[in-house]
């Protein structure tokens, strides 16, 4: 497999009246060509900062302090906004957390993916408005034809959520990213939409970045996956690995709080207290205040990404690190 995506070290941070925010705090991670990453955590965990950083989309007070973003081995920190503006939505494309009800009311669905199309081809009008029809068909929404005229309000969130992603897909992009894009449909859509989205990575050939806080989703629609907590990756393993094989007490809370299958919500046990204020973090390990299996040096001093075997690596200090394999970032 190709390497599509490689992120070094980036730092991305916030210079808030109350302080500094460290939203993301030294992200090592990489995508292949045609791979599903999965990025899991609580909100406020810094997901949505890494994918914006890769869009180069941080505003004001906002800034990516370090780091590289290496795109098809290009670093994307090193481009005029010109040429952001070009790979934006064409090499890589985002359908962004709450997009659903950010579709613009007043264009028509065909309208919205025509402009997207006018932006970055070549195509005549007439030829936009067919890819547009195309490419509702290819995300399953039916009588593409005639609803490519429809307005935002005219269908259900599930098929505004097609039609979101028939939009990200228009210039065929290497690299998907998806922020959360389903967390306002019900279940039997979720699963329709994951269903779609894996069809077309295989059809189009396309790394995905999904950033979501539910652990099964990325069990059926994933590779590899990412744990991030308070800013930072705690855990990342292929997906067979990870749940056969969990090791970080934050991901093995994450576990637990899955709902199994047909049992009633009381049952779920989710992780006591809330993802530490990004702007006083904790000495030492950031998950300190709410493990269980803390010992001192978990008070006072950062556990260190480390390789645990070949692809998984953990950020913990009880975590035992076989002789040999050594820690390779920080
Ligand atoms: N524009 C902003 N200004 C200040 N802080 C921000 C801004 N955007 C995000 N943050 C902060 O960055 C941290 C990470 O946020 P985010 O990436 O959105 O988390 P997640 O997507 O995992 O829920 C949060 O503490 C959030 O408050
Ligand atoms: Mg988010």
């Amino acid at each position: 497999m190709r390497e599509l995506l490689r992120v070094e070290g980036l730092v991305t941070r916030f210079y808030t009246d109350e302080g500094v925010v460290k939203a993301v705090d030294g992200s090592w991670f990489a995508l292949e060509a045609d791979e599903a990453l999965g990025v899991v955590g609580e909100s406020g965990s810094g997901k949505t900062v890494t994918a914006l950083s890769i869009m180069r989309l941080i505003e004001n007070p906002g800034r990516i302090e370090s780091g590289r973003i290496l795109f098809r081995g290009e670093d994307l920190l090193e481009k005029p906004e010109r040429e952001m503006r070009r790979i934006r939505g064409k090499e890589i494309s985002m359908v962004f957390q709450d997009s659903l009800s950010s579709l613009n009311p007043t264009l028509t669905i065909g309208a919205q993916i025509a402009r997207v199309l006018k932006y970055h081809t070549r195509l005549t009008r007439r030829a936009r408005w067919q890819r547009a029809v195309k490419l509702l068909e290819a995300v399953g929404i039916p009588e593409p034809a005639k609803r490519v005229s429809h307005y935002p309000h005219q269908l259900s969130g599930g098929m505004r959520q097609r039609a979101l992603i028939a939009m990200a897909i228009s210039c065929n992009p290497k690299l998907l990213i998806l922020d959360e894009p389903t967390t306002a449909l019900d279940v039997t859509i979720e699963a329709q939409i994951f269903g779609l989205i894996g069809e077309l990575k295989d059809e189009f050939r396309m790394g995905v970045f999904l950033i979501t806080h539910d652990l099964s989703v990325v069990a059926s629609f994933c590779q590899q996956v990412i744990i991030m907590y308070a800013g930072k990756i705690v855990e990342e393993a292929d997906v067979q690995e990870l749940y056969g094989n969990p090791l970080h007490p934050y991901t093995l809370g994450l576990l637990r709080s899955i709902p199994p299958l047909e049992e009633e919500a009381e049952r779920l046990e989710s992780i006591p207290g809330e993802v530490p204020d990004l702007i006083n973090l904790p000495p030492g390990c950031n998950f300190s205040p709410r493990c269980a299996l803390t010992d001192e040096r978990c008070w006072h001093e950062e556990p260190e990404l480390a390789e645990v075997s070949p692809g998984h690596r953990v950020a913990c200090h009880r975590v035992a690190v076989p002789v040999g394999v050594g820690e390779i970032h920080g």
